[in-house]
């Protein structure tokens, strides 16, 4: 669609140049992508001459439509293919292809909550953050559930919350394929709490943005997909398939989406999807790669994928720095090394550890030129005190035997106890013995309870309700309040110690371990008051670490 009048309207010589400068550091960035899933190998330049057209994807790739410059047909070939990849009965699931992982989670969520207004979701501290988004865009309620340090969901906390709420139908999303730690989160197991609570009604969405492409290509995967028992699949289109542009794809079984469809008379079709105009690129970018790549192609480059990980984790291993993948992953998790190093090399971080996905553009050349870089530019923090030893699934491990007490820790609040001692009541747990301390402008309160776990997981996931819906929702009276306080609870074996709230406390703490050759399993802010903050820390050899601290223990 070129028109003469468009000759009149040229680019500026300073603003071409600036383009050109854009695509130099554009081409010298992608030489070091590490740190995120994208696939960078790849080439379209074939279907360059459709960007010439105003293609557009509106509504129903299953339906006629009055705008015909799509491109559904190959839509659905994609689907198809998706179809196959997840096990999904053909006859009763539909799908459509995104703008990319977080659109294929709302529509997940958006189809649960439309089947169970009432649900709750559950999902893991680990989930990918826009579960959260949706979770607030849906105004669903919803239930954090804890991450095992490996970065799957805690199968001991869900049956325990789902049991709390077994009257209410459960909407559980389940990561495969964490965005930090690569895990997959037990969906057989998942399922058989469901069958195990006599949860008759329930959703079960999985989030496999990029577990969804690796799955597949894999032997005997863990049980991840339709033929799991899941509802409803998000996977990205950008991240292994390597669409240039974001997108995805989200498949769910057809009588779910039935039930949101609306007919829209201008584009005389059904209004089944969550966006309107959609991108016609990006299904042929998709199909595109299936048919020069095939599945035949990714069952090569996925193991091969993993291979390099491996590669990645030895190389990192030798190095000193405590490094790990998943069995499933191509994501390889270790030491957060120097700020040089995770901006030259675009490694996403999260605390102490960091991660790097080997991708099909990821060589093992590619991670000798990481290595040499973190040989060059060492941690400060030598390995023994590195926090993402911590993060390590075989390193975990309790401290003591001090499991009666819970430690409650934030700023002063007069009901706080009050209502605490209401919310565990209602649970049939007595407080046995309490003590308090002040703590800058806020206070400490070691709780002694008769069952410390459902306690901590009563007060925390309380406390989260009650920040999430603030006084918007129908909340008990012990929620209302703890939802206006900063408060954490903590298990009795926590060690807290109150430290100035300015730069350098925490580095001189840490030092004086280091100097000890005490090995801290991890460290974390618990709370931060106006000028003091309260820490949490955790070592394997705990009683050297209570000697080091001693007087400086906040709450004995
Ligand atoms: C597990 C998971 N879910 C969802 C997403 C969001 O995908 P997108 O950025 O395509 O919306 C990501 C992105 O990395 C992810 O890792």
């Amino acid at each position: 669609m070129q028109s003469s009048w468009l000759s009149q309207f040229n680019l500026s010589a300073t603003h071409e140049q600036r383009l050109n400068q854009f695509y130099q550091n554009i081409q010298s960035e992608s030489s070091q992508l590490l740190g995120y899933p994208c696939n960078g190998i790849f080439d379209y330049s074939p279907l360059y001459r459709f960007l010439q057209y105003p293609l557009n994807n509106v509504g129903d790739p299953y339906l006629p439509s009055n705008y015909h410059l799509n491109t559904h047909e190959f839509e659905r070939e994609v689907i198809e293919i998706f179809q196959k990849l997840t096990a999904a009965p053909p006859n009763n699931t539909w799908g459509y292809i995104t703008n990319g992982g977080t659109e294929g989670n709302h529509y997940g969520l958006f189809l649960a909550r439309e089947l169970f207004p009432e649900g709750i979701v559950y999902y893991s501290q680990d989930a990918h953050y826009s579960i959260d988004k949706v979770l607030r865009c849906l105004q669903l309620n919803s239930i954090m559930i804890r991450s095992q340090p490996d970065g799957t969901m805690d199968l001991q906390d869900l049956r325990e919350t789902l049991r709390i709420h077994r009257d209410i139908p459960p909407i559980v999303c389940a990561t495969i394929g964490t965005t930090m730690k690569g895990a997959v989160d037990d969906i057989a197991e998942i399922q058989n709490i469901f069958t195990d609570l006599a949860l008759h009604r329930h959703y079960l969405h999985a989030d496999a943005a990029l577990g969804g492409m690796i799955m597949p290509f894999l032997e005997n995967p863990p049980p991840w997909n339709f033929q799991a028992g899941i509802d409803s699949i998000s996977i990205s289109g950008h991240k292994m398939i390597g669409s240039p542009l974001p997108c995805g794809v989200v498949l769910a079984k057809q009588k779910n989406v039935d039930r949101i469809a609306r007919s829209v008379e201008y584009i005389e079709t059904l209004d089944t999807t969550l966006s309107g105009s959609r991108s016609a690129i990006t299904p042929l970018f998709m199909w595109y790669a299936f048919q020069t790549i095939g599945l035949a192609g990714f069952q090569k480059i996925v193991p091969a994928c993993l291979e390099v990980a491996d590669y990645a984790v030895q190389q990192l291993q030798q190095l000193d720095c405590h490094a790990w993948r998943h069995p499933y992953s191509n994501t390889v998790v270790f030491d957060r090394p120097t700020a040089t190093v995770t901006q030259r090399w675009q490694l996403a971080c999260q605390g102490n550890i960091s991660h790097l996905i080997a991708m099909p553009h990821v060589t093992p050349a590619y991670v000798d030129r990481l290595l040499a870089d973190m040989r060059a530019a060492p941690a400060s923090m030598p390995p023994s005190a590195s926090l993402a030893a911590a993060e390590m699934p075989d390193l975990a491990g309790s401290l003591d035997n001090r499991d009666r007490e819970i430690i409650l820790v934030g700023s002063a609040n007069p009901n706080l106890l009050t209502e605490v001692a209401t919310a565990l009541a209602a649970a049939g747990i007595s407080i046995e013995g309490l003590t308090a301390v002040k703590v800058a402008e806020g206070s400490a309160i070691r709780l002694n309870v008769t069952d410390r776990d459902r306690a901590l997981q009563i007060l925390n996931q309380t406390i989260d309700a009650g920040r999430r819906y603030g006084q918007s929702r129908s909340l008990d009276a012990a929620a209302q309040i703890l939802s206006q306080v900063d408060y954490q609870a903590v298990s009795g074996e926590a060690l807290l110690v109150e430290l100035e709230d300015h730069a350098g406390t925490l580095a001189t703490l840490m030092k004086e371990c280091l100097t000890q050759d005490i090995p801290l399993r991890s460290v974390r802010l618990l709370w931060r008051g106006q000028e003091k903050a309260v820490v949490e820390l955790a070592s394997a050899e705990p009683e050297k670490l209570k000697v080091l601290l001693a007087d400086r223990i906040l709450i004995k």
